[in-house]
Parts: C-alpha cells; sequence; structure tokens
C-alpha cells in the first residue's frame, strides 16, 4: 500500500515507518520536525518536510496514497492543562484536517495513535474497551474527540479507521537503526536515564503510599517495536476488509515504579540514587491492558515482556 506516515520522524513514528518499510508498503514520511528528527528517516522512503496545520500542502502529500497513519500529536498531559489552545489547534484541528484531505484525495484508511489517556482514572485495574471513556486531563480529552470524528467520517465517507490506545510506549529499535533519541521526555523511563547519565542528580518516586504490593503505581510498558507491528496489522487488515475498531495495545502486565528502578540497575550494574516524593496530581495507581481484542482482530502478539529486555533496548542507544 501506499501509506503517509505524518509524524513519522518522531518517537514512535520512525519505528511505524520502519515496520512498514519492512513489509514493502510504499512509504511517505509527513513532519514538520517540530518534535521528529532527520536522523529517524530511512533514504528509502519518501519525506515531505510539512505540518497538518497546513492544508494545501497536506493535500499535496495526500495525493495517490492509498492510507495514512496519523501519530503527528503534542502529547505531554501537563502542558495541556497549562495550554489547551495548543492541543486543541494541533491535536484536533491537525486530524481534521488530515480527514478532510483523506476525502479530497480518496485515501481509504488510517490508523490513529490514540492513548490509554481516553480511559480517565478507570475504577478497574485491567482496562478493556469497554471500560468508560473518561479523560482527565485535556491531552486525553483530544484522543477521546479524534476518536469519535472518525467515528463520524466512517459513517458519512467511508473511511475506516483504527485508534490504537498505547499504554507506556518505552524502549527503542534493537537494531540500532532509529538514533533520535526523544528530547526532554517526561517519562519515567527517560527520566531513570538522565539519573543513569548524571545529567540529572536522583530519582523522584511519586508516591509510595498506593494501594498496590510495593506502594508504588503499576503501568503497563510496551515496546515501542511491539506498537510498530500493530499499526501495520491493523492497515493490511483494513485492506482485507476489516470494520474500524479501538483497540488497547499493552502487554497485560503490570510493572511498578520500584519495579522498573530495579531493573535499570541490574541491566546499568549500580544503584541508582532516588527518593520518595509526594504523589503526582492525576497519577491513577494502577493501568494494565487488557490487549485482548488487538490479539484476536489484528493476530498481535507483543514481543517484549521482559522489562529488562526493553530497558536494554534503551540503554543501547544512550
Ligand atoms: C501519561 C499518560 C499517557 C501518555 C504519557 C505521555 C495518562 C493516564 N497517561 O502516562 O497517556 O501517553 O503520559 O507522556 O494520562 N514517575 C515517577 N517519577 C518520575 C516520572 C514518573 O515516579 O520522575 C511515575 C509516575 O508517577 C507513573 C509512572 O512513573 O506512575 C509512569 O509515568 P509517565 O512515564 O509519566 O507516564 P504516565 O503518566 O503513566
Amino acid at each position: 500500500m501506499k501509506v503517509l506516515v505524518v509524524g513519522g520522524a518522531g518517537y514512535i513514528g520512525s519505528h511505524v515507518a520502519k515496520a512498514l518499510m519492512l513489509k514493502g508498503h510504499e512509504v511517505t514520511v509527513y513532519d514538520n520536525l517540530s518534535t521528529g528528527q532527520e536522523i529517524n528517516l530511512f533514504k528509502q522512503n519518501r519525506f515531505i518536510k510539512g505540518d497538518i496545520l497546513n492544508y494545501p500542502a497536506l493535500v499535496e502529500a495526500m495525493r495517490g496514497q492509498d492510507a495514512v497513519v496519523h501519530l503527528a500529536a503534542k502529547k505531554a498531559v501537563g502542558e495541556s492543562m497549562e495550554n489547551p489552545m495548543l492541543y486543541s489547534v494541533n491535536n484536533i484541528s491537525g486530524s481534521l484536517n488530515i480527514l478532510n484531505a483523506m476525502v479530497e484525495c480518496g485515501a481509504k484508511y488510517i490508523v490513529f495513535s490514540s492513548s490509554a489517556a481516553v480511559y480517565g482514572m478507570p475504577e478497574v485495574s485491567t482496562i478493556d474497551e469497554n471500560v468508560p471513556l473518561n479523560p482527565i486531563n485535556y491531552y486525553g480529552f483530544t484522543k477521546l474527540e479524534i476518536e469519535k470524528f472518525m467515528g463520524w467520517y466512517d459513517r458519512l465517507k467511508g473511511i475506516k479507521f483504527v485508534a490504537l490506545r498505547y499504554f507506556n510506549a518505552v524502549g527503542y529499535d534493537a537494531d540500532g537503526d532509529i538514533r533520535g533519541k526523544e528530547i526532554n521526555s517526561q517519562n519515567l523511563l527517560p527520566i531513570m536515564m538522565e539519573v543513569v547519565s548524571g545529567k540529572r542528580d536522583k530519582l523522584k518516586i511519586f508516591g509510595n503510599d498506593y494501594p498496590t504490593p510495593d506502594g508504588t503505581c503499576i503501568r503497563d510498558y510496551i515496546h515501542v517495536s511491539d506498537l510498530a507491528s500493530a499499526h501495520v496489522l491493523a492497515l493490511e487488515k483494513l485492506n482485507q476488509g476489516m470494520t474500524s475498531q479501538s483497540l488497547n495495545l499493552g502487554t497485560e502486565k503490570g510493572t511498578s515504579v520500584l519495579e522498573m528502578l530495579r531493573a535499570v540497575e541490574k541491566v546499568v550494574g549500580r544503584k541508582l540514587p532516588a527518593e520518595f516524593a509526594p504523589r503526582r496530581a492525576g497519577d491513577p495507581a494502577i493501568l494494565v491492558a487488557s490487549a485482548a481484542k488487538a490479539r484476536s482482530l489484528l493476530g498481535w502478539k507483543p514481543q517484549y515482556l521482559d522489562v529488562e529486555k526493553i530497558v536494554q533496548t534503551v540503554y543501547n542507544i544512550n
């Protein structure tokens, strides 16, 4: 298929572009390089530097494409609460431009990077797609709204979609083909790596009084290459006639902050300075996916189930 990977120079997008290329798809990356990096591009893939807010340029890139993988978004939860306008424009208006350009150019399928943030603070700890959708931050709200817009564009214009609700994306390409590290990531594993490199004095563990076995928050850390393979499968299934879907992507295995710290310490071979700090606002105690739907509908199976192996792929590029 001819696939436009929007945001394909970014952290997850570059892994998706590689996975699509290896499966023989004709990939064009469309990215404004605001957080994406040229070093993440593969010379085999076509690259267009462009912004999703530039509608004429987007339409130009969309001509002749069969499908879109859309990963261009702002994704800092805290920032989305302070500056929602940025998220309204980039995430919502930008996504509507993509859907409109698809209609204008006749592209049929879209795979969209959604998030577990659409669930908010669920009452259950293992989350399937039937759990009520109740985002508690504006970032999660934008992801949910885009899912709803895609539902309408399916009904009204026949564009088929798969929304992939990522749990906690981590790791890097194990072959070392993707070398652009995420810059200033506020997520746990990149922060731990800054403690390893000495850029940061110590890790602050946000809360040790959660109702979990060791008192720290539990998350479902899913390797980025496993996320990437799900995008390829989703596109191929849509092309074979699958109806539109929203699917969770996770390992179905929880790891606490302390367990992640131990895994990093094991990989780097030394203890790391860490201290307990107050809870961070808006952090649910446990978020673990049920990914049964993705497994059965896509035939997807994550390969990285061991957190140490995941950490190793991060350590290798640091
Ligand atoms: C959040 C979003 C997720 C989004 C991701 C992107 C929700 C429910 N989840 O994930 O959708 O894709 O951000 O940024 O909104 N922690 C520490 N110390 C630190 C940093 C983190 O203890 O210095 C802990 C957090 O409290 C949390 C865990 O590590 O329990 C993971 O945190 P983080 O990597 O920020 O991801 P989430 O908040 O789970």
